[in-house]
This record gives structure tokens, C-alpha cells and sequence, in this order.
């Protein structure tokens, strides 16, 4: 038998899995200090209309729910299931410091243990996210301003 008979089985077989070892490991995504000062300062060109908080309700029970919970409470199923701490937007504390492009730049780029939603969603649809992550907290408020 000649060699290259040996050796080209070899190298199909190793191949692949130099291919895998090259490409990197899974990276956490971006943590809050790595948001650009232009992406946090940028101006939310959508307003928080109720046809905006409608569209991004789809996107939140599609993306979001599992883990912040469809209330926003922070108590998703995949949440717990991998023991996540996320954080509770209902709570209008939550969110106070982060400014509307910041909550864009998380959104779209993920932030520690959440995945990025990237292309999935238009910037349109981000900043109808960015909408809708708030309103949640306003809902709570409101309630609570009732006697
Ligand atoms: C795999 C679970 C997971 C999914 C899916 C997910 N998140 Fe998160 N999210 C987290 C975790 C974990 C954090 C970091 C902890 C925290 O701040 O609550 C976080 C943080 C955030 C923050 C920043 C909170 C802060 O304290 O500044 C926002 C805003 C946010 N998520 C919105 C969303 C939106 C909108 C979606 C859907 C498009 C989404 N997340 C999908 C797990 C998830």
C-alpha cells in the first residue's frame, strides 16, 4: 500500500479537529464597563409608544422571557434552571442608572450570562426592547401608587 494511502485518511480524520481547536472558546459576552461612551450617551430614537412596547412583546416572550421571567421579575425558567442571578425589572430600582443606550448596548451585545440578541432583531426592534424592559418597571409603580 503507498503511503499517501495512510497518510491522506490520517489527515481527514485529524483535520476537523484542528479546525475545532482553532476556533476560540465560547467567550462571556461583554461586561457593563465595556460599553462605549457613545453607545451609552445615544439618544433612544423610538418612543415609548404603546404600538413600541406591543412590538417588542413578541420579541420578549421569543428571547427574553425564559430568563427575566414574562413579568420581568428576573424568575425565567432558564434562569433557574442555570442559576442565573438576573436581576428584577419590575423593581424601578433595577434600572435607574442605566441609561436607554445602555440598555441597547446590553441588549444587543449581551452582557455577562445573557447571549446577545444581535442581528435577530432590527434597531428599530431594539430600542422597541429597550421600551419595554422600562415599561415593565412603570407597570409596577403604577400598581403601586394604587391604594
Ligand atoms: C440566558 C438568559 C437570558 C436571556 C435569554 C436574556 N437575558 Fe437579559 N440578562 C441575563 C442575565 C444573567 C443578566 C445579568 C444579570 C442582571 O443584570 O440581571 C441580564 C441582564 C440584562 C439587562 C441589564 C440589566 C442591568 O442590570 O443593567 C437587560 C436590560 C436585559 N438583560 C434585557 C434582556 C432582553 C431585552 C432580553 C431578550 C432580548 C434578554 N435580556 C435575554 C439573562 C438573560
Amino acid at each position: 500500500m503507498s503511503r499517501i494511502a495512510l497518510i491522506l485518511p490520517a489527515i481527514l480524520l485529524v483535520a476537523p479537529v484542528l479546525a475545532a481547536q482553532q476556533t476560540p472558546a465560547p467567550q462571556k459576552t461583554p461586561s457593563l464597563a465595556a460599553i462605549p461612551a457613545d453607545a451609552a450617551k445615544q439618544a433612544n430614537p423610538v418612543k415609548a409608544t404603546p404600538e413600541s412596547i406591543a412590538r417588542a412583546r413578541k420579541w420578549w416572550g421569543l428571547d427574553c422571557a425564559m430568563c427575566h421571567g414574562a413579568s420581568g421579575d428576573g424568575k425565567g425558567e432558564v434562569a433557574k434552571d442555570m442559576k442565573l442571578q438576573v436581576a428584577d425589572f419590575t423593581n424601578s430600582d433595577t434600572l435607574k442608572d442605566r441609561t436607554d443606550g445602555e440598555l441597547f448596548y446590553i441588549i444587543k451585545n449581551g452582557h455577562q450570562d445573557m447571549p446577545p440578541e444581535g442581528p435577530r432583531v432590527k434597531t428599530e426592534e431594539n430600542w422597541d426592547l429597550v421600551n419595554y424592559v422600562r415599561s415593565l418597571a412603570k407597570k409596577k409603580a403604577d400598581t403601586e401608587q394604587k391604594p
